[in-house]
Parts: C-alpha cells; structure tokens; sequence
C-alpha cells in the first residue's frame, strides 16, 4: 500500500489513485503468479518491467515462445488490451496460459498500475 505514495506521476490524483488500487489489486489476482515488475526477475512468464513500450518477446534471459518472438508487435495500450483481452488469438500458440479479461476497465487498470510502477 505504502508504494501508491511514491506515484508523484500521478496527474489527475483522485481517478489515477482509484485505478492504480484496482490495478494493482487485479495483477496480484490475476498476474502475479506468473510475472514480477522487478527488473530481470522472471516467473513462469517473462519480468514486466518496462514492458509498455517494449517489443514483443524482448525481455533478456527468458525463454519465450516462437509464436511472441516471431509476433512483432510492440506493446503499447492498444496491443496489451488485445493481447489481454484475448491472448491466444492475439498472438496464437503463444505459451501464456491464461484466457483473459473480459473488462476494457479492468484492463485498463491493470495496464496503467504496470505504467506506473515500471516504467
Ligand atoms: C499462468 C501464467 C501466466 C499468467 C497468469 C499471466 N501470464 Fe503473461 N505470460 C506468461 C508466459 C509464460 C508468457 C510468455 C509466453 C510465450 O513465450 O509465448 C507471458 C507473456 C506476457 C506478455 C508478453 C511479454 C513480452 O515480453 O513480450 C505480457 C505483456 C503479459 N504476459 C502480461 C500479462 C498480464 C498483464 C497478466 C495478468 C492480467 C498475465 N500476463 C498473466 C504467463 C502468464
């Protein structure tokens, strides 16, 4: 909890403070078994650090998949919403086994807490 206090990125404090709780609350929930923000730090899938801007199956010292190497996307918002609105048909036979998110608000969150505690 303490870290939400770090956010002096925060602009619009009140909305940015209500979503980075949500999102936060949903990476826990729905990411963190498999991804840590930490830096060079990987679970079953890849670090996320810095991952909102990043190419696609960059991530140094993971073993990715062909199918996310071979992807050529770049992650910005609207990629990372597809992908984790529907992973496997954004990117198929990729090794992510998760099946997405169905609420563009609870991916939004989720990619504004990733924003915000790792870029
Ligand atoms: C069951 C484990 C698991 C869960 C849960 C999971 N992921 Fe992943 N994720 C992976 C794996 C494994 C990969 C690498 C897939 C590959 O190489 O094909 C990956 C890849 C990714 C990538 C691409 C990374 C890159 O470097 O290109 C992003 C972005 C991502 N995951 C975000 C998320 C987010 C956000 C959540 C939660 C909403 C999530 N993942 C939940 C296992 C998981």
């Amino acid at each position: 909890m303490l870290r939400l206090g770090l956010g002096c990125a925060i602009v619009v404090a009140s909305t940015a403070a209500t979503f980075a709780q949500d999102g936060e609350a949903i990476f826990r929930q729905q990411c963190a078994s498999c991804h840590l923000l930490e830096e060079g730090r990987h679970r079953v899938g890849p670090s996320l650090h810095g991952i909102v801007g990043a190419p696609a199956g960059a991530v140094e010292g993971f073993r990715y998949s062909p199918a996310l190497r071979a992807s050529g996307l770049t992650w910005d918002p609207e990629t990372l919403s597809a992908f984790l609105m529907d992973p496997r048909g954004t990117i198929p036979g990729n090794r992510m086994s998760y099946r997405g998110m169905d609420d563009q608000d609870d991916i939004d969150a989720v990619i504004t807490y990733i924003l915000e505690r790792s870029n």
